[in-house]
């Protein structure tokens, strides 16, 4: 799609831990910036045309062989250049200072004293400690020429620095951690003053322009777009229906694994509410028929990821003439592909159905690749979608087949969903939605004995499994309190039918997974 960014700024990748930190502080002081690795060539930096350049920190030392560099051409385009940590010690050596290992290595918290308040430091009080936050070990010892420091710390006799005429800054700190709590106001004063932006990127004007590039991309063509009810999906249809109203075309399909009224809700906001062109492929009995028998986990999100696809093309042919195809891509996905480390293992859902536009000749609409899921949240917000959508936990596409353990039939299914909805309630109920990450029942292939009133009983375990995350590839159990347990558990006991015990699942991941299957 067309450039919608007059204003940006580029930051270059040398591998840091904080990179996308950096990305997010930027944006969230209202400008565009994106992330690109330190390999970009001289001619493709002066052509993405940035206001500023962020060199971002790296495990490396600009004398290690191998370490990444850059073309000093860069400080030849007359834009402004701040670099972090990393990107300061190579900005140091490209520009004909001396940088060296430190005495001591500096991690965490270190105490800045502000020697010259300028530039990146305007508005620091000379003299006055402040905290930040450090992770180097090798430091400046010989500034380049027409540089000297602002700042000091124990360890780091130039722990900040500026050219005396040119916009270039350098910090050894990382302002963009929480832990340097006036890190903002020091990337504030490179974005505003030192590079002279204005803070113009909202939710709002993407809105704006994303509609007007989506219009101009597809012109009358029309758009399919395969809805899950999940935030991505969500915002990814109600941004191009604003755009292209009956011309988007979306398709649902119910593959009979959902969680309790999920269907039903998805249908009810998007046909009922927002008067979409929405195609509900009912297919339950199809699925369920297919896995009837298996066990196999793989096997499962297999038939399930492969009839998906199936169902789509069919209902996506039979539309006749859809020339795009949208997908939710976030901007994390883009970053991973062309990171400096090189593409990290991500977890992929089905729903981004795989191989279909070269199948069927389809162009790609993404039109959040440029957005962390924050702002899509807020995009989604902004167009009105409900907030138990926008605060949805992740959810498998492979659905409730991969949390009944074993064969699905439409029995267990059923107490599945039962024992889930109560889980949702109660944490809901608790105000606890937002604090973990996600959090749902499973239900194992064992029956355990149980008494209920004169009865001896014996049947199914259920289990709660409820973890906090920052992107599900690590996770801890949720210290969720004993009287919401307690609630729960009694709960799907009491109302539940063929339940007679709840455990708590408390393993972390890794070693176990978030899932059980
Ligand atoms: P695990 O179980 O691998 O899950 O710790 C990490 C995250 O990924 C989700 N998950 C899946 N999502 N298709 C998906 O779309 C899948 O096959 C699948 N398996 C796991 C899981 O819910 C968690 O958020």
């Amino acid at each position: 799609m067309a450039d919608i960014h007059d204003q940006k700024v580029l930051i270059l990748d040398f591998g840091s831990q904080y990179t996308q930190l950096i990305a997010r502080r930027i944006r969230e002081s209202r400008v565009y910036c994106e992330i690109h690795p330190c390999t970009l060539s001289l001619d493709e930096v002066r052509r993405f045309g940035a206001q500023g350049i962020v060199l971002s920190g790296g495990p490396s030392s600009v004398y290690d062989e191998g370490a990444p560099l850059l073309d000093a051409g860069v400080f030849e385009l007359g834009v402004p250049v701040l670099g972090i940590c990393y990107g300061m010690q190579l900005m140091t050596h490209l520009l004909g200072g001396t940088v060296a290992r430190g005495l001591r290595r500096e991690y965490g918290l270190a105490h800045l004293t502000v020697d010259d308040s300028r530039g990146i430091l305007a508005g620091f009080r000379t003299g006055d400690p402040i905290p930040v936050w450090m992770s180097h070990g090798d430091r400046i010892e010989v500034l380049p020429a027409g540089f000297s420091a602002l700042a000091h710390s124990t360890n780091s006799p130039v722990a900040a620095m500026a050219h005396a005429e040119k916009p270039f800054f350098g910090v050894q700190f990382h302002p963009e951690v929480v832990h340097t709590p006036r890190g903002t106001e020091i990337i504030e004063n490179f974005l505003f003053d030192v590079c002279g932006l204005a803070p113009t990127w909202t939710m709002g004007s993407f809105i704006e322009a994303t509609t007007r590039a989506v219009r101009e991309k597809v012109g009358d063509g029309t758009v399919i777009c395969a809805l899950s009810g999940g935030v991505d999906s969500s915002v990814v249809a109600l941004l191009l229906h604003r755009a292209l109203g009956e011309r988007l075309v979306c398709i649902f399909v119910d593959n009979g694994v959902l969680r309790k009224g999920e269907a039903e809700k998805v249908v009810r906001t998007f046909r009922d509410h927002f008067h979409m062109n929405l195609r509900h492929v009912d297919a339950s009995d199809l699925f369920l028929e297919k896995l009837r028998g298996v066990t196999d986990p793989e096997q499962k999100r297999k038939i399930i990821g492969n009839e998906f696809i199936f169902l789509f093309e069919r209902e996506a042919l039979a539309l006749g003439g859809a020339k795009f195809l949208a997908q939710g891509t976030l901007y994390p996905d883009v970053i991973e592909s062309v990171s400096f480390k090189g593409p990290s293992a991500t977890i992929k859902s089905h729903h981004n159905v795989g191989g279909l536009p070269e199948r069927m000749d389809l162009t790609l609409i993404e039109p959040l690749r440029e957005l962390f899921k924050d702002e899509a949240r807020e995009v989604g917000r902004e167009l009105g979608l409900p907030e138990e959508i926008l605060e949805r936990h992740p959810f498998p596409g492979p659905g409730l087949a991969i949390r009944v353990l074993g064969e699905v039939t439409r029995e267990r299914l059923a107490i599945l969903q039962e024992a889930d909805a109560i889980v949702r309630e109660e944490i809901a109920s608790d105000g606890l939605q937002k604090s973990v990450w996600q959090a749902f029942c499973v239900l194992l292939p064992v029956k355990t004995v149980g008494v209920m009133g004169d009865e001896r009983t014996y049947e199914s375990v259920v289990a709660v499994r409820s973890v906090n995350s920052l992107d599900g590839m690590t996770a801890d159990w949720s210290r969720l309190p004993y009287e919401l347990l307690g609630r729960i558990s009694n709960r799907i006991i009491n109302e539940v039918r063929g339940v007679n015990r709840v455990v708590y699942d408390i393993s972390s991941k890794p070693p176990a997974t978030i899932e059980w299957e």
